[in-house]
This record gives structure tokens, sequence and C-alpha cells, in this order.
């Protein structure tokens, strides 16, 4: 099956820059971008051929690289309470209900297809602590056609609502998973290794946990430094002289590790992962809505660390990832205001982070994250002109300020075709 799509696209190179094509064939075979034809004659060969239309475009599909698909039921709620009161106050009684495999399969349903309509071509998620609730999303996402991490939760500190597991559960539901997520047999969907964060696992289940992703060769996903109140309990607790030290004593920082948040890192401990490959992932609506701080995207990739982005549903008050990038230059230009040495993200950057900047930070970008030959056609029509649509064009623009528009103030119904692996998923 061969797909041509005729007309404009944008994306960023490996060197972070904003590529606009005015008018270009991109090739699809099997659902791998074949070739790139910039100014293509006339007859251009293919199964199916989208010749878009005057004011679409065609983008990467957004990379989510932290996001909880148990939070979902609880978007919009709560955010009146800091990081450690939210979770016991919202976030683990609702959780605790994913032991239900109905409400489950109805939750991650939804959450897959909301995701995939809102752009998210790659989703890397927390699922549950219960491992059947983590394989139906699995199972879901396989179905619905989103490429995806899934993480089977790890959380082994005793609690009085019995919302953890102990060690040797955490470990046999967790080798159980990444055979069962194996089973699945989707090239889209990969088991990732997840301690939540070392406040509710101990020592030797973090230790564990990195031996399975070392002999699975699998990636591992936690949260680091988020909120100063975390902070404080996690030197209290382990007595190693950072919070990055404390995975790092866990042979947890591999570069095949992504970590969210990091929103008060020191010097020392970006230095650390920087030396591991170790990636942060940048969520900012969560760390305003939470109360978290604003963190320095900046500076972390001033020092060498590959940043991606992520919505944090439901710390993040939604999945879409134009509201992500929105989030980030919001907090950026706050930094700037506070400081008028600072420089902010321009709207570049923060693309950046949605496409290629994720696909880095999970070593999948000769995969995706742009549309260059050789990597899976993951991919958005973008329609400025379509019905209902915030963007009345009012007068005429060029291309990169119809992006710049869509990627300020569109919505998901501009984002009108979706593409993973070269499937059409809306
Ligand atoms: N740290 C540990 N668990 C969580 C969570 O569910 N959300 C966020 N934002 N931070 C966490
Ligand atoms: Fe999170």
């Amino acid at each position: 099956m061969t797909l041509a799509i005729i007309g404009p696209f944008i994306h960023c190179n490996d060197a972070g820059e904003l590529i606009v094509v005015p008018k270009a064939a991109i090739l699809v075979e099997n659902g791998m971008i074949s070739k790139v034809i910039v100014n293509p004659e006339k007859n251009v060969k293919a199964d199916k051929i989208i010749i878009l239309q005057e004011d679409q475009f065609l983008i990467p599909g957004f990379i989510d690289c932290h996001l909880h698909a148990v939070q979902f039921p609880n978007l919009g709620l709560g955010y009146d309470k800091g990081l450690l009161d939210w979770l016991e106050a919202y976030t683990f009684p609702l959780e605790l209900q994913f032991s239900n495999e109905q409400f489950a399969t109805r939750v991650f349903d939804a959450v897959v297809k909301r995701c995939l309509s809102v752009g998210t071509t790659t989703a890397c998620y927390f699922a549950s602590l219960y491992t059947r609730a983590s394989v139906i999303l699995g199972q879901k996402a396989a179905k619905i056609g989103q490429r995806a991490f899934i993480g089977k939760v790890n959380m082994n500190v005793e609690r009085n609502d019995n919302y953890y597991e102990n060690l040797n559960e955490c470990i046999k539901e967790t080798v159980k998973f990444i055979e069962e997520i194996k089973e699945i047999g989707s090239s889209l969907v990969k088991p990732i290794i997840t301690p939540r964060f070392p406040l509710s696992c101990d020592m030797p289940l973090m230790k564990q946990l990195a031996e399975l992703a070392k002999n699975e060769n699998l990636h591992i996903q936690s949260h680091i430094s988020e909120n100063l109140d975390e902070i404080t309990a996690t030197s209290e607790k382990y007595n190693l002289p950072s919070y990055a030290a404390v995975f790092d004593e866990a042979r947890l920082l591999t570069e095949k590790t992504i970590l969210a948040h990091g929103v008060h890192l020191t010097n020392n401990e970006i230095t650390l992962l920087k030396e591991r490959g170790t990636s942060i992932i940048h969520c900012p609506a969560s760390n305003t809505c939470l109360k978290s701080g604003l963190c320095d995207v900046r500076r972390l990739q001033s020092k060498g660390i590959t940043v991606g982005l992520g919505t944090d549903v439901s710390g993040g008050d939604s999945y879409c990832m134009l509201n992500a990038i929105r989030a980030a230059l919001q907090v950026s230009t706050h930094l700037e205001m506070l400081n008028q040495n600072y420089k902010a993200l321009d709207y570049k950057e923060a693309f950046y982070l949605a496409t290629l900047g994720g696909a880095k930070s999970l070593k999948i970008d000769k995969e995706v994250g742009n549309l260059e030959p050789g990597k899976q056609f993951d991919a958005l029509i973008i329609d400025l002109k379509t019905l209902n649509s915030l963007l009345e064009n009012l007068k005429t623009y060029t291309l990169e300020e119809n992006f710049q528009r869509f990627i300020y103030s569109g919505d998901d119904r501009n984002i009108v075709q979706v593409f993973v692996n070269g499937n059409r998923v809306k």
C-alpha cells in the first residue's frame, strides 16, 4: 500500500530549526516515509493520493512523553492542593478503582481515542498499579492504533487503603505485564519500567526494577524533583546527596530513562543526568496547576539535557499537546518577566519539544519525530479553514503565519486527519 500526500509541510530538523516546505510530495510505503520530493512534478504515483487544500498543511504527530491514563476521569478537578496532598485527596482514590476491569476498559478506550483526536500519535503512559488494567491500556492502543509506551505502575510502600503491592508482587506482576504486552504482538506498543517515585517505592524495589529494565533492554520512567515538600521528604527518606542520586543508587538512570518534571534540579543533579544520558520531560501545565514551580527548560537544554514535553494528565489540566506547548511558552515567558536577561522559548522551540524533542527523549527519533525519509509516517493534517474553527481567516496569511496561528490559537478542530504508521486514525 502506497500513499502520497501533496502539499505544504512543516517540521523540525535535528538542529532544532523549523523547516517550512511550501510544496512537496511525501511518499509513504507500508507506513514508512520512503521519499520526500520537494516541488514535485505533476504525476506522482501511489495507491492513494491526498492533495492538501488551501490553508491545509502537514506536521509530524505530537509526542506526549508523560501522562497518567488512570487519571483522566479527574481531568479539571482538584487543583486546590500541592502534589503530596493532591495525590492523597484526589489521585490515589481514583486510581484504586482500576481494579475494576470494566471501568478500566471504558476509561482507556476514551483515553486512546481522545489523545489521537488531538494529534498525540505517540503517548508514554503511566498506566495502573494493576497488571490487568495496564494490559487493557496496551490492547486499546494496539487496536485503535496509537504508538504507546505502557507502564505498569510500581509502588511498594504500605498504605492503609491497600493501594500498593509488596516487593515480590511488584516484580512478579511487572514480569507478567511485560510478557502480556509482548503477546499483544503490536509494533506500536511497548512496555516501560515504571517506579512511581522514590516516595512510593523502596530501594530494593527500585534496584530490582532497574535490573529488569537492563535484562529486557527496556525504557524506564519516573518522576523527579517536582515539588519542594516532595524533595524534602525524599532526602529525609534516603539520606543520599540528592534526588537524582537516589535514582542513580538504584541504577535507574540510563539512556532510555525519562524523568518527568525536574523543576528544582541542582547543577550537580543535571550533570549526573547528563552523564547518564537521562532525559527530562517538561510538564508545564501540571507544574502550574499543582503550584510545583517554574521549570527552566533552557537551563536544562543548555547543560546538555534532552527535553521532551508532557501533559501529565491529571496533574495537568489538558491532554491536548497544543495546550502543553502553550503552557511551556507561558512558563518560559513568566521566567523572562522575572529576569530581564532571560530569553523565553519561542513557539518554534516549543513545537520542537512536542515533536522531535520528545522522540529524542524517548530515543525513538530514528522512527518518528519529523517527516524525514526512513521514518514512520506519524503525521497530522492541519486545516485552518475548517468549520467552527476559532481561526477565522479574516485576511490572507503566509504558511508560516498560519502555522504560528495554529500553535497559539488553534485547537483539535483544526487537526482534521491523524496518521500513525501510515494508518489514518482520525
Ligand atoms: N509524583 C508521583 N506520582 C505522581 C502523579 O501521579 N502525578 C504527578 N504530577 N506527580 C507524581
Ligand atoms: Fe506525572
